[in-house]
């Protein structure tokens, strides 16, 4: 596991940027695996910079999103359909055929979490997955105590992941309930893995996953167990990961 401090966010997001663009040069009919929330849109905006400047094209890329809520439609203002073509996918050269995202309207959740295993496989599997990681160390919907060894599955929210992700809905009532993710076992099926977080409020659950033990009470923590992941932190994300390791 690597690890690249960065002094703020901006310089995190450059860095992240800055490897999965190196991906995309270097095989650029690549599968990126995609992730939503704030952390990665800084990343996301130095992308769109590089493919405006003509400096980077995802002409060849195809991408696989982590997770939907559940019950939105793909046009709804917080799905995260919705969210990458704002952020990501209608500012770049992608075809937008290329571009995957779990149907949260889908008839059968089920079925529709098994068919997406099936196209991950059949693209080839993710070349670099990018995650973010939340703050009781759960990646994509995969909260603590869920199993490791799920693929894509209907998961259940934890209240406290719904708390976090209320900011973004009018009321806490709106949020929904139930989300399509990808599992752990998708996840740790990336050839490579690139985890970005931030701020202070991250640094105890970052500690947690990089030296505690591995243990589904904190799902990040599973990254140990996988041969190519790096992460890229701002200082104040790493504060409690190296008060520890000074002490
Ligand atoms: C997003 C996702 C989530 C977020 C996590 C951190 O697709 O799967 O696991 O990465 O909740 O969210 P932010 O970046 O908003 O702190």
């Amino acid at each position: 596991m690597r690890i690249i401090e960065c002094a703020d966010y901006k310089s995190m997001s450059r860095r992240a940027a800055g490897i999965i663009a190196a991906q995309v040069v270097l095989k650029p009919e690549c599968v990126l695996g995609l992730a939503t929330g704030s952390t990665p849109v800084g990343a996301y905006g130095e992308l769109v910079k590089w493919c405006g400047q003509g400096d980077l094209s995802f002409a060849g890329v195809r991408s696989v999103n982590l997770d939907e809520y559940l019950g939105l439609a793909p046009t709804h203002e917080q799905s995260y359909r919705r969210f990458m073509q704002e952020n990501l996918f209608d500012h770049i050269d992608i075809v937008p055929e290329n571009t995957h995202v779990l149907n949260g309207l889908a008839e059968n959740p089920e079925t529709e979490c098994a068919q997406y295993d099936e196209l991950i496989a059949s693209l080839g599997g993710i070349d670099l997955q990018l995650l973010g990681m939340g703050h009781n160390g759960h990646i994509a919907f995969n909260e603590p105590g869920d199993d490791f060894g799920l693929g894509t599955h209907v998961v259940s929210l934890s209240e406290r992941t719904i708390d976090a992700n209320q900011r973004f809905f009018a009321s806490r009532d709106e949020v929904p309930r139930h989300a399509l993710s990808m599992g752990i076992k998708s996840i740790m099926g990336a050839r490579k893995i690139l985890v970005v977080v931030s701020g202070a409020d991250k640094a105890d659950a970052l500690c947690r996953a990089v030296s505690g033990p591995v243990t589904n009470e904190v799902p990040a923590s599973v990254l140990q167990l996988h041969p190519d992941v790096t992460i890229v932190a701002d200082s104040a994300a790493l504060s409690v990961l190296k008060a520890g390791e000074s002490r």
